[in-house]
């Protein structure tokens, strides 16, 4: 079966575009990137697509009047690719709703919460603050809000007494280094289906599984 054309959109480390090259990098993973876009020209994760060898682009949005345009000339590169689908990993620019709508249900995005709690910013000195004793990370399809969208994969990791933002952080990074390429592995087999707003999946009896310990 031909593999999934995908962009990858980033704006700094690319740690999990880097899982994501990885994932891709078995001749059998169903997916292939066909290019990486960053809005930030020194992001260290177009060094990251260069040495895999993968084709990139520069959109700095400091370049354009207004959100509209910088899309505009987002949306022509992605185009230009022959990308199918998107996936957001640590892209650090709000998308407006012509952009988001135009990918419904071929654009996803990486979350360091256990959404729909801890929308935003500075998460884990949130989760930190607010004394919760599970974080996590989601991947979901993208909706106009702000970190909505129908949940494809989550994983949870404890949060301990002691911890410091950064000791959350690299805890929930190592998981979504393992559910980001799980979720583009079930999309690009075709198996996820939006109904409702909810993502079933097909072949996974319990969507309960596939929630907390997802299985391929
Ligand atoms: C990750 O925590 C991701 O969930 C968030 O931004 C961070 C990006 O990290 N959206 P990296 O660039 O993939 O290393």
């Amino acid at each position: 079966m031909a593999k999934l054309k995908v962009s990858v959109l980033v704006s700094g480390s690319g740690s999990n575009l880097q899982a994501l090259i990885d994932a891709c990098a078995d001749a059998a993973f169903p997916a292939e990137i066909v290019q990486v876009v960053s809005n930030v020209p020194d992001a260290y994760g177009l060094t990251r697509a260069e040495q895999a060898g993968i084709p990139t682009a520069i959109v700095n949005h400091k370049d354009f009047d207004g959100r509209e345009s910088f899309e505009d000339a987002l949306q022509k590169t992605i185009e230009g690719s022959g990308a199918e689908f998107v996936c957001l990993a640590g892209f650090m620019r709000l998308l407006t709703d012509g952009f988001v709508n135009h990918w419904t249900d071929r654009l996803i995005n990486i979350h360091p919460s256990l959404l729909p709690a801890f929308k935003g910013l500075h998460i884990h000195e949130r989760v930190i603050e607010f004394g919760a004793r599970f974080s996590g990370c989601t991947v979901h399809f993208v909706r106009p809000a702000m970190d909505d969208g129908p949940i494809i994969v989550q994983a949870a990791v404890p949060v301990y007494g002691n911890d410091t933002p950064d000791d959350l952080a690299k805890r929930v990074l190592a998981e979504e280094h393992k559910i980001y390429p799980l979720a583009l592995k079930l999309v690009a087999e075709g198996r996820t289906k939006v109904i409702d707003e909810r993502v079933e999946i097909a072949g996974m009896d319990s969507p309960s599984i596939a929630l907390n310990n997802p299985q391929s």
